[in-house]
């Protein structure tokens, strides 16, 4: 049994940079058409000739893939309207993180006053330039993301001509503010619709699906699964693949962030075919949705998946992927760059 995708899109995806970037580029670029690039380097991409520089050090690590990198820029409140003007052309969206809040945010918002962002949020709002938000408080860990849902519904009323993508969503009440706002978007990862907080320190600790957001309650990951499965047109995929070099995982400190990348889209077609949701659904989770909330057009590519056991390997290139060394049902057979 095979399963054909057309240009799927990973709407959040950190490609990192330099020699991590070389090797780990292809996972990516290999059966996606094309992803958002999240900006959180060391330092930040922060101007327009960072976004150049970077987005041409990715086409060269993806090499002859058909792929195309979404350039973001990382949020800062000094951006005025003649910038973000300058920029406008090489990036798809802004990225805003709380600041510390995850890996490399030390630069990002503290406070969230709104009157601070207010002449960068409107600039954007008139530009038409999508805010991606990293949507969790400093508060207790669990529910860092529902209590930020506050200052998503206060950002969305006060710009509702801006698209706010709530970020890798983890929560119910999340999903529940999609409905409610108009200009509220929203990512879900694969692992967040695979796993909760049990598979990650429910037995023995699993530090490869240790991720900000952290995985929470069975609860939570149904409302996403609701959502994700029926292809609701206000949410697409954006993996939040994220790889840290295996001594970086398995240590005392372990950094937050799961690979996907190069199991993503399998683990997607069994899931959708598990819970009896339609291939249709699938290809607008991974690809039509974000083509219209995005407006873009991805470069043709079809990804033909089989329904074969796939060993996923312990490693690449020195990171370790979800599912490591576990079979999994679906296979990519084929990827043909083009119709
Ligand atoms: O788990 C995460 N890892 N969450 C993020 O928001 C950032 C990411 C990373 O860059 O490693
Ligand atoms: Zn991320």
């Amino acid at each position: 049994m095979s399963l054909i995708l057309h240009s799927p899109l990973d709407m959040h995806l950190h490609l990192r940079d330099e020699k991590m970037l070389e090797n780990i580029a292809q996972a990516s670029a290999h059966t996606f058409s094309g992803g958002l690039i999240m900006p959180n380097l060391v330092p930040p991409v922060s101007s327009k000739e960072e976004i150049v520089a970077y987005k041409n050090r990715i086409l060269k690590a993806i090499g002859k893939e058909t792929f195309t990198p979404y350039m973001t820029l990382f949020f800062k409140s000094t951006y005025d309207k003649t910038f973000l003007e300058s920029v406008r052309d090489e990036i798809t969206a802004i990225k805003l993180y709380p600041a510390g809040i995850t890996t490399n945010s030390e630069g990002g918002v503290s406070g969230f006053d709104i009157e601070e962002l207010r002449p960068t949020l409107e600039a954007m709002s008139e530009l038409g330039i999508p805010l991606c938000v990293h949507g969790e408080t400093n508060g207790f860990v669990m529910d860092r993301e529902a209590e930020f849902v506050a200052i998503y519904e206060k950002l969305a009323s006060a710009f509702p001509k801006l698209k706010i993508i709530m970020e890798h969503i983890t929560t119910k009440k999340s999903v529940e503010a999609l409905d409610k706002f108009e200009n509220l978007y929203a990512t879900i990862t694969v692992h967040h619709l695979m796993i909760t907080l049990d598979d990650v320190a429910g037995g023995m600790l699993k530090p490869h699906l240790f991720c900000k957001p952290i995985a929470k309650r069975p609860e939570d990951r149904e409302a996403l699964l609701r959502v994700a499965l029926n292809a609701h047109p206000k949410v697409m995929f954006g993996s939040d693949s994220a790889p840290h070099p295996q001594h970086a995982k398995e240590s005392c400190g372990c950094a937050a962030g799961v690979f996907t990348a190069p199991i993503a889209l399998q683990v997607l077609a069994e899931l959708f075919e598990k819970n009896g949701a339609s291939q249709e659904k699938l290809q607008a989770f991974v690809c039509g949705n974000a083509q219209k909330i995005y407006n873009i057009t991805p470069l043709p590519k079809k990804v033909v998946l089989e329904k074969k056991p796939f060993k996923v390997p312990q490693l690449y290139s020195g990171v370790v992927p979800m599912y490591a060394g576990e079979e999994i049902t679906y296979s990519i057979k084929e990827v043909y760059n083009g119709r």
